[in-house]
């Protein structure tokens, strides 16, 4: 029982003021301190002791005896998010903080370990069937080198998916230089698409480095004790034909998100790819951008080539979410969005030369008044896209949670047009407006006329114009806010004086910032 003792110095050294412990973790702390003991005390553990022993594993980065509870999970479900999310016991950090490399491969290769004991006829009645790794990462947020990859844990996962499949099939097949006898029948015991298994539920990104390695891990998948089951797909700078080969080896069923960028498909590209997707019958969510898609001055071809992505995006039956930023789509958005038969919820159109018909459709359209997240940074919304603009903002008014506007050319005066629409953005979480020409005249009165938004919590503003010299032009990328011309300490009292203006109001709930890479934005899948 002496490691369940500790003295009143231990006590303060595990509790940093910020973090509130119960006393069930700072046992359970003590408890995974040291491998050797945990190693002989886990048999007489209870199961139910075993959630909150990972979790002080895992943040303490015990990665061997994480290994060793994983090995014995007494539950049909592993899910690193649930376990790791902040509970009665722990009110932990933010996840990204906590999946480190190490623990996440401590995980993985106890999950292997539980499968070759099984493999090997060792009955113990353990109970896993699926390991939930899905939600680990964030990608708005820059890798911490000490986390794992989204990219480096789809290769972990495919390389011991291909690599436990080969042992059991030698052990279910040995090798034909053998006599037949004894080993046939133990063979047949172990027939190929094995009983125990364990599913990966997890998401998937993959590029021409690792598609291989992927390609192989989803074929044998279906009948190797580790199977890969993907929740979101993401594919980049890939071939259509890797790509297509892989899309054809996912279960149809289990696909949330396709999000394929820097692919250079092209639309005649998309459309070999469209007819795989439409099999995806829970499929969400669809990224295209960046794919090189112009449907400007198109020839008679290409024209039923923009026909026929239409009527294969139609097809998409449960479709909320499509982004085809950096399209060049001027003037047929009608075409484009026109045979989908239900609502969008979020829609991505950044950097898509759209005009003012593209604007009009979208307002008098099934999706307006569904949009929760609309982005349209990188389109010129000056005259004469801001009518159109406003009317459909008004439309979007009463469902709108997120709008990106950066970029957009928007001055004091556009801005001053749009502010009745946006007041009536009741739901309103998240605005953009970064890198537009706004002065700190315009933020202020954005600031009072955002105030009574209930829902408000992120502003992402620009540099003032008014904060860079006046004989040069205001600069367009953000770049130049390094430049010599712009006045930093004035930014910081604009700063400081917007900060002053929300804390009278009361609203330092919202945060108003710079930084748009710092920030978490808004995922409309997590919604
Ligand atoms: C694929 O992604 C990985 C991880 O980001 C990177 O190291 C590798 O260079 C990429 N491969 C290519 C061909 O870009």
């Amino acid at each position: 029982m002496k490691m369940f003792l500790w003295s009143y110095t231990d006590l303060f050294w595990h509790c940093p003021l910020s973090i509130m412990w119960s006393l069930v973790f700072l046992c359970a702390q003590k408890v995974v301190s040291d491998h050797a003991s945990t190693c002989r005390a886990l048999e007489f553990i209870p199961k139910e002791l075993y959630p909150v022993l990972f979790k002080a594993s895992f943040l303490g980065r015990k990665t061997l005896v994480l290994q060793d509870l994983v090995k014995r999970w007494p539950f049909p479900v592993l899910s690193l998010q649930k376990l790791l999310q902040s509970c009665k016991h722990c009110d932990c950090l933010p996840i990204k903080e906590k999946s480190s490399k190490l623990c996440v491969q401590a995980v993985i290769l106890g999950v292997l370990a539980y499968l070759h004991q099984v493999m090997a006829g060792e009955d113990r009645k353990q109970q896993l069937r699926v390991l939930n790794m899905v939600g680990l990462q964030d990608d708005n947020l820059e890798q911490d080198p000490e986390s794992m990859s989204l990219w480096s844990q789809t290769v972990t996962l495919s390389k011991a998916c291909v690599d436990i499949s080969q042992r059991h099939s030698e052990g279910a097949n040995p090798s034909s230089k053998r006599r037949k006898g004894a080993r046939s029948t133990l063979a047949a015991t172990l027939a190929p698409g094995c009983q125990v298994y364990v599913e990966v539920h997890m998401d998937l990104f993959v590029n021409s480095t690792s598609s291989t390695i992927l390609r192989e891990a989803l074929q044998v998948s279906s009948s190797s004790p580790l199977r890969l089951r993907c929740r979101d797909f993401r594919a980049e700078e890939l071939s259509i034909r890797s790509t297509l080969g892989l899309l054809e080896l996912l279960s149809p069923t289990s696909i949330r998100q396709v999000d394929l960028r820097f692919n250079n498909l092209g639309l005649p590209g998309l459309n070999v790819l469209l007819p795989f997707l439409t099999k995806f019958t829970s499929l969400l969510s669809l990224k295209l951008p960046y794919n090189n898609v112009d449907v400007r001055r198109l020839s008679v071809e290409m024209e039923a080539s923009l026909q026929n992505f239409a009527s294969q995006l139609g097809k998409l039956q449960s479709l909320k979410e499509l982004n085809l930023g950096s399209s060049r789509l001027s003037g047929r958005l009608r075409q484009l969005l026109g045979g989908l038969q239900k609502p969008l919820e979020s829609l991505e159109l950044a950097f898509c030369y759209l005009l003012p018909s593209d604007l009009t459709f979208l307002s008098q359209s099934l999706h307006a008044s569904s949009l929760k997240k609309l982005d349209l940074s990188g389109n010129n919304l000056c005259e004469p896209l801001l009518q159109p603009f406003q009317l459909l903002l008004k439309e979007a008014a009463g469902s709108l949670l997120h709008l990106d506007i950066m970029e957009c050319k928007l001055m004091d005066s556009h801005l001053g047009a749009l502010l009745p629409m946006l007041s009536c953005c009741t739901h309103l979480r998240y605005l953009g407006i970064f890198c537009n020409p706004i002065s700190t005249r315009g933020l202020k009165t954005l600031l009072q006329n955002t105030l009574a938004l209930p829902e408000l919590r992120l502003i992402i503003y620009p540099y003032p114009v008014d904060c860079y010299s006046e004989s040069l032009p205001w600069p367009t990328s953000s770049s130049s806010f390094l430049d010599s011309s712009f006045d930093q300490e004035k930014l910081s009292r604009v700063h400081a004086e917007l900060q002053q203006l929300l804390a009278q109001a009361q609203r330092t709930d919202v945060t108003w910032s710079t930084d748009m890479y710092r920030h978490k934005t808004l995922d409309y899948l997590s919604l």
